[in-house]
């Protein structure tokens, strides 16, 4: 993407305003993007994901395989448990596909939410608004942290019915809220919103299997004002504390029900780094 500090959010939509890309400092979702292959980032978005690489040389395999985990986790969700609305906070930069796309090959009449609260998702959340004709996609810009924001806004209101069960999509979000924001309190406030027969899925960084690697990346992100925190499997579960976890549990992602058709062995748990799991609100 050519530099540049301004960008307009949809100009379709009525009231839309110019939006600060802040280009000089790396932000989360274009470093993803930049690991994943993807054209939408700039240069101290690169420069911060090459000190990261340096720093764990592996550091490409944890967004590949977080994007297949959440591919696996919705097609679960809209398949085997019959969920057909989702909540996806901290959605990234479109991707394709697009968890929309993902669901509503399997439920068409899906309807999800998007919300993040980087610009640069912003800009871009036309791509996110191509739903099919059944169902019905909006995006919200909005921070994790705010969530009578995210609950109170009337896309999600006129989306999603939150007296029927929900989909709520926490996908390597988590690990960029610091333990003084309560990061589990936070995603027990969205639960509570959700009726009983609702769905957590979610993934997190870990140090667990290679501390050493991962207190580099840590440090080299912090460096340049991204905030990102790696937390050990018992903090990871704690996110599902009062939920009944489905099978298997916790896990490192390629150990998340694996695709019969996924072909070659999976990458190690010290390659990937992340935890999922998906769970049901009784
Ligand atoms: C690593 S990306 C994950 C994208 C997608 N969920 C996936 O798994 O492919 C993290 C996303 O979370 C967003 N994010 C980080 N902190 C956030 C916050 N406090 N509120 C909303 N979104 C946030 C970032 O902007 C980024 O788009």
């Amino acid at each position: 993407m050519a530099d540049m500090d301004w960008a307009s959010s949809d100009p379709d939509e009525p009231g839309h305003r110019p939006v600060d890309l802040q280009t000089d400092q790396p932000h989360p979702a274009r470093v993803y993007d930049y690991l994943l292959g993807g054209k939408d980032n700039f240069a101290a978005d690169r420069a911060a994901a090459e000190a990261g690489l340096r720093a764990n040389p592996n550091s490409r395999i944890p967004p590949r395989e977080n994007r297949a985990f959440l591919g696996r986790a919705v097609r679960y969700l809209a398949g085997e448990a019959g969920i057909s609305q989702f909540l996806d906070i901290g959605t990234g930069i479109p991707t394709s596909p697009n968890v929309h796309e993902v669901a509503q090959a399997v439920e068409p009449r899906a309807r999800i939410v998007y919300v993040d609260n980087d610009p640069i998702v912003l800009t871009q959340a036309r791509a996110l608004l191509t739903t099919g004709p059944q169902g019905r996609t909006a995006y919200i810009d909005a921070d994790l942290r705010d969530i009578d924001a995210i609950l109170g806004s009337p896309d999600l209101q006129r989306t999603l019915d939150l007296s029927q069960p929900v989909g709520l999509l926490l996908v390597a979000v988590m690990h960029f809220i610091p333990d003084e924001d309560d990061p589990w309190a936070l995603a027990a406030r969205l639960l509570a919103a959700l009726p009983s027969g609702s769905y957590l899925a979610l993934s997190h960084l870990t140090g667990d299997f290679d501390p050493a690697a991962w207190a580099g990346v840590v440090a080299v992100y912090q460096r340049s004002g991204v905030t990102m925190q790696v937390r050990p499997k018992p903090d990871v579960e704690r996110f599902f504390a009062g939920l009944d976890l489905i099978d298997p549990g916790v896990v490192s992602l390629p150990r998340w029900r694996p695709d019969p058709s996924d072909v070659g062995s999976p990458p190690g748990d010290a390659a990937v780094s992340v935890y999922g799991g998906v769970a049901r609100k009784p």
